[in-house]
């Protein structure tokens, strides 16, 4: 009897199993999402329009060369990569983001733009040595980790902004305070002295 229950079961959900597929990527997708969240410490939240505008102020102040390699650490759906690609159409912007949902979607995101690649992967892991500038938007608790990296890894006066969650300890050239709960965004050229 019981048997036979379970066999109904297993066969209304087999016949029913096109309608529950989305259903199941929404729950892997945010489990997916959960879990990098838990690993690295930061949500992939993406910036604001007036915070990316900021951003890209402080860049355009900070004199890049032509060409410039911009990396964008934790480059999360997108947003980011794809303004500066815009606002600097003959610098490479290259994305680094762990979390795969908003990795796989920022490569759909940005396909139409010749000038950013987004790769998979911890950045702590990448080479950035070649960057002309770097961009962050992070949270506190990695940021001196991040300091120590791109003290490894940049090249004397590589302008830094992080948005945000700024590296307290190092001496900020430029700033845009947001107001409100929107978060300020500040430049440094790296190393920056320690303060
Ligand atoms: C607050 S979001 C910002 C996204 C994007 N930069 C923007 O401004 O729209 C931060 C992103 O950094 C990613 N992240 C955090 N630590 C990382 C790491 N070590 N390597 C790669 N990505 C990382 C997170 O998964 C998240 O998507």
């Amino acid at each position: 009897m019981a048997d036979k229950k379970w066999n109904e079961v297993i066969a209304y959900t087999m016949l029913d199993l096109p309608s529950l597929i989305p259903m199941i990527m929404a729950v892997s997708l945010c489990l997916s999402i959960l879990l990098f969240h838990g690993l690295t410490g930061v949500p992939p939240v993406p910036s604001s329009s007036a915070e990316i505008a900021d951003v890209v102020e402080l860049l355009r102040n900070a004199d890049l060369p032509k060409r410039a390699i911009i990396y964008e650490l934790g480059s999360g759906w997108g947003s980011m990569a794809i303004a500066l690609a815009r606002a600097f159409p003959d610098a490479e912007i290259r994305g680094i983001e762990i979390s795969p949902a908003p990795y796989l979607l920022s490569k759909l995101r940005v396909r139409r733009f010749e000038n950013v690649t987004i790769r998979w992967g911890n950045f702590f892991d990448h080479d950035v040595s070649d960057a002309d500038a770097v961009t962050c938007y992070l949270m506190i608790k990695p940021m001196p980790k991040v300091s120590s990296f791109l003290d490894h890894m940049l090249k004397d006066g590589t302008p830094v902004v992080s948005l945000t969650f700024w590296f307290r300890d190092r001496r900020v050239d430029a700033s845009r305070e947001g107001p409100g709960l929107r978060g300020g965004a500040a430049l440094y050229y790296w190393p920056a002295r320690k303060v």
